[in-house]
């Protein structure tokens, strides 16, 4: 699914990004808010900044937006020391950027990225993380069920592989982990990227009826469901 269009089409509102050569100071944002009548705005901060910035550079699309992104690095801020998060689909790195933003330098957390294009995760690689963030080159339908146990788990590969792994991301939650699973939009009508033919529901194999989760479809940005696993 192409993100590169972040106007909500179907939408009552839209959110648009804008990108500066520069930091924006907090003045600096209030006054484009004001000339432009914007309720919100939502700033990107400088190193996730650098990652849409390699997005752009090689023509990638399909980077989290900066409303996903400020989500996950909310959750990952929650993550309790000694947890571990998962991310399924590297992309260029922007999902990650968010989510190293959220554990703000934190060394108490593991995080595990899983791509399956190569070049592409040597490129993210180059980047230089952390100790504790692993790149793990392969598909997440072979790999994941080798993985662990994790407090968050961002599901974010193309549309039509979601649900052959949603099972399995369910099972990798912690008790009171979370999952966040990226284009759920109602809107959208994605495509199976195998077949292509059109995918009708987006919240895959009844994932909002999952008895071991507490779910909730949020109806905003690319749209998003996030659940919590129960305990027991
Ligand atoms: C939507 S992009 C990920 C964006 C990234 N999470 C972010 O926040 O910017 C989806 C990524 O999943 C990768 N992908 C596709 N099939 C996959 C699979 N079976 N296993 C792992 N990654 C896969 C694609 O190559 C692509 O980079």
């Amino acid at each position: 699914m192409d993100r590169s269009n972040t106007a909500g089409a179907a939408s009552t509102e839209s959110f648009v990004s804008l990108s500066f050569d520069r930091e924006m100071s907090a003045a600096d944002v209030e006054r484009i808010k004001q000339s432009l009548g914007a309720r919100t705005a939502l700033q990107v901060p400088p190193a996730v900044g650098a990652a849409y910035d390699r997005a752009r550079e090689v023509g990638f699309s399909k980077s989290s937006r900066p409303e996903v992104g400020a989500l996950m690095a909310v959750l990952a801020a929650a993550v309790p020391a000694g947890g571990r998060i998962l991310e399924l689909g590297t992309g260029v790195g922007v999902g990650l950027a968010w989510v190293m933003h959220g554990l703000r330098g934190r060394v108490d957390v593991d995080v595990v990225s899983v791509e399956v294009d190569r070049e592409q995760s040597e490129l993210v690689s180059r980047a230089g993380w952390p100790k504790r963030v692993s790149l793990v080159v392969g598909d997440a339908r072979e790999v994941l069920s080798t993985m662990g146990t994790f407090d968050l788990v961002f599901l974010d590969i193309p549309g039509g592989l979601k649900a052959s792994v949603i099972d399995e991301a369910v099972t990798a939650l912690r008790p009171g982990g979370q999952l966040l699973i990226d284009d759920m939009n109602p809107y959208w009508s994605g495509r199976d990227i195998t077949s292509g033919k059109p995918v009708g529901r987006r919240d895959p194999d009844g994932l909002l009826e999952d008895p071991r989760m507490v779910c909730s479809l949020l109806q905003y940005s690319s749209g998003m469901i996030l659940g919590t696993r129960l305990s027991g």
